[in-house]
């Protein structure tokens, strides 16, 4: 298999910057439209953080909820991605929608969703992943499967249907957005770039190179 012979030729749809005053409207038919067209896991994005030491990762996570304060996803606070969003809160998001032959960038900085927020997911999760919540002290190493099998045993054997409660190192996080740019594939390579910089006046749009 030759990778470099590879090739897709975009051209879809176009994007233009006339009559884009803000991102969420964009952002939001843009969700829409990847949920309509039967995109596979349209929600999820890719986070990328840095570590302490000045050092990238990245991983996938679930966009549950976005509104005008920003992109909120779920998971454990001390896990890997937790312990790098509290060194250091910027952070980046993307979104891949290859069936529609788009993208979207989203740089902004990591905040603790309320409690509220947080509650209000937990327990509108199924029972059997609030189990696991509980249980899985995320990024952490485990002997084997069998152990984490066990935990999860136990403590539905010991909660017995009864309503669990978040653990307070479970909850949410949202990105306030500071950059978000959209990506159209279009032919030959020269695709649409739409960049949004907020500002103290509002949201700056320009059109990049691609
Ligand atoms: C499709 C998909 C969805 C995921 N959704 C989440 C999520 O919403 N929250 C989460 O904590 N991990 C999610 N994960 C697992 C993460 O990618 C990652 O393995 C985990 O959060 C641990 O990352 P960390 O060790 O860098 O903190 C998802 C993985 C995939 C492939």
């Amino acid at each position: 298999m030759n990778l470099k012979d590879i090739r897709t030729n975009y051209s879809r749809e176009t994007l233009s910057e006339k009559s884009l005053r803000e991102p969420f409207p964009l952002f939001e038919q843009w969700m829409e439209e990847a949920f309509e067209s039967k995109v596979n896991e349209p929600t999820a994005m890719m986070l990328s953080t840095v570590s302490e030491a000045q050092k990238p990762s990245s991983r996938i996570v679930l966009l549950k909820l976005f509104t005008r304060m920003g992109f909120h996803f779920f998971t454990n606070y001390n896990s890997r991605k937790g312990k790098e969003i509290e060194a250091n809160s910027h952070v980046a998001l993307l979104f891949f929608w290859p069936e529609l032959e788009r993208e979207v960038r989203i740089e902004g900085v990591a905040c603790y969703s309320s409690p509220e927020i947080s509650d209000q997911y937990f327990s509108e999760r199924p029972y059997e992943s609030q189990i696991s919540a509980i249980v899985s002290q995320q990024s952490q190493p485990i002997e084997n499967r069998e152990v984490l099998e066990e935990l999860w045993k136990n403590k539905e054997l010991s909660s017995k249907g009864t309503k669990l409660e978040r653990p307070a190192e479970w909850g949410g996080y949202f990105v306030q957005p500071e950059k978000i740019e959209f990506w159209q594939g279009r032919p030959n390579r020269l695709h649409d770039r739409i960049l949004f910089v907020r500002s103290e006046e509002g949201w700056v749009v320009s059109r990049l190179a691609p």
